[in-house]
């Protein structure tokens, strides 16, 4: 074993991301430490930083042992040794079973591919009026002036949110789940409460006038006699918008940058679009929007050669596990052709696998389509070492990335 690398990064601080995820720090830590124990000033007992794909695997597939409650988001330590105040333990993703499975096999009968299926033609006009908006600058920041609003809108069609409440929504969720740190503690929770509220609402205009969207399919929604509380869906209201809007903006923004800093690799979809959803497959590998997300065990438990206790938690580096060697061959190089593809950016199998995954998929066919066809002599603005990222432990992209563009072709 190799000593641990001086100024090892700490794996719950946000500001270890500044400048992108730690991946030689990664390498290391599957090489000489792949189930890795660290201190933080608010788990007694630290925590367990899992980095090989085998094991983040076995973590992820045996809910049994390792559970979601009380909530998968790890604490980034910044209130000192005062807990942070998540108010995350009704989340769908902080649910076990067999709540989590009652939960999942209602909210599933709004996620139905169908459903996914007929988002399509709204989610292609959208994305043509987006582009089109910029037509006449020769260029943008591809984070606010593009990528963030397809999730957003997707989201809001899918919920049924009325246009002219949209900005307002919007802003709630930018002020709720962003990472921006000028955002103070209150103003967050304003923002929450003030969406939450919202959400009722609207679960009481669908109870009185039910329609064609997400929010009156889960009221009426029936599984063994049982139904969704207006409390159950407004806190998945929540999570959805926090869940479906962060992750696909950042796999379009890093995805494209992974793109362009690849020429080769960029003609090679040019010339064979077909070639679209798997390389798409390889972008979720190669970028991981979602970095992390821990486990708690609920029993005694070995892995990799350490023993765990209850109650310590437990990092599934997913940013780690899509760049092992032991799992990809040459895990570093960004390969469109990639297949098979078995990337754990949506999470590595088990109960809590992304419910927005074809979604998700979907929305980045769409984007990188547009993107691929619309924009003549794309080029990235500045050198992306200078750009600020996201200010986070749990999801990794740019809060501003420019590009500029020669032309944009209208729309076929
Ligand atoms: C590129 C985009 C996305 C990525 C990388 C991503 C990634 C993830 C990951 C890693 C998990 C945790 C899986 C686990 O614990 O096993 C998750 C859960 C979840 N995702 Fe996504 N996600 C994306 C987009 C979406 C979208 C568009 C939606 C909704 C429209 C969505 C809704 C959810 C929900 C509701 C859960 C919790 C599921 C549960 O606990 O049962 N996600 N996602």
């Amino acid at each position: 074993m190799s000593a641990t690398p001086v100024d090892a990064p700490v794996l719950h601080d946000p500001r270890t991301y500044d400048h992108g995820v730690p991946y030689e720090y990664y390498r290391w830590l599957r090489d000489n430490e792949p189930v890795a124990h660290f201190e933080h000033p608010t788990y007694p007992g630290g925590y367990w930083a899992v980095t090989r794909y085998a094991d983040v695997q076995r973590v992820s597939r045996d809910a049994a042992t390792f559970r979601n409650a009380p909530d998968p988001f790890i604490d980034d330590g910044s209130m000192g040794p005062a807990p942070q105040e998540a108010g995350t333990s009704e989340l769908l993703i902080s649910k076990d079973a067999p709540e989590h499975i009652k939960l999942r096999k209602l909210i599933n009968k709004g996620f139905t591919p169908r459903r996914v299926a007929d988002l399509q033609d709204r989610l292609r006009a959208r994305t043509d009026a987006i582009i089109d908006g910029l037509v006449d600058r020769p260029g943008c920041d591809l984070v606010h002036d593009l990528a963030l609003w397809l999730p957003l809108h997707v989201i809001a069609d899918m919920v049924g949110v009325p246009e002219a409440d949209r900005k307002q929504v919007f802003d709630w969720t930018e002020l709720t789940f962003g990472f921006d740190p000028a955002v103070t503690a209150e103003q967050r929770q304003q923002a929450a409460t003030e969406m939450f509220l919202y959400a009722d609402a609207m679960c009481a205009e669908r109870e009185a006038e039910p329609r064609d969207d997400l929010m009156s399919v889960l009221l009426e929604a029936e599984v063994d006699g049982e139904h969704l509380t207006r409390f159950q869906i407004e806190v998945f209201f929540m999570l959805l918008q926090n869940a479906g809007s962060e992750t696909t903006r950042n796999l379009i923004t890093t995805g494209t940058l992974a793109l362009l800093e690849h020429p080769d690799q960029l003609e090679v979809l040019r010339t064979d679009p077909g070639l679209l959803p798997t390389a798409i497959e390889e972008l979720l590998r190669y970028v991981t929007p979602v970095i992390q997300f821990t486990r708690t065990p609920a029993t005694d438990v070995e892995l990799g050669g350490r023993h765990i206790r209850p109650g310590e938690r437990v990092m599934m580096v997913y940013s780690a596990a899509n760049r092992d060697e032991r799992a990809f061959v040459d895990p570093d190089r960004l390969d469109l052709r990639r297949d098979p593809n078995d990337h754990v950016a949506f999470g590595a199998g088990g109960p809590h696998f992304c419910l927005g995954a074809n979604l998700a998929r979907l929305e980045a066919r769409v984007m990188f389509e547009q993107i691929l066809s619309r924009f003549e002599g794309l080029r990235v603005d500045g050198d992306p070492a200078t750009f600020p990222r996201v200010s986070s432990n749990l999801i990794d992209g740019f809060a501003e990335l420019p590009i500029a563009w020669d032309r944009i072709v209208p729309a076929t």
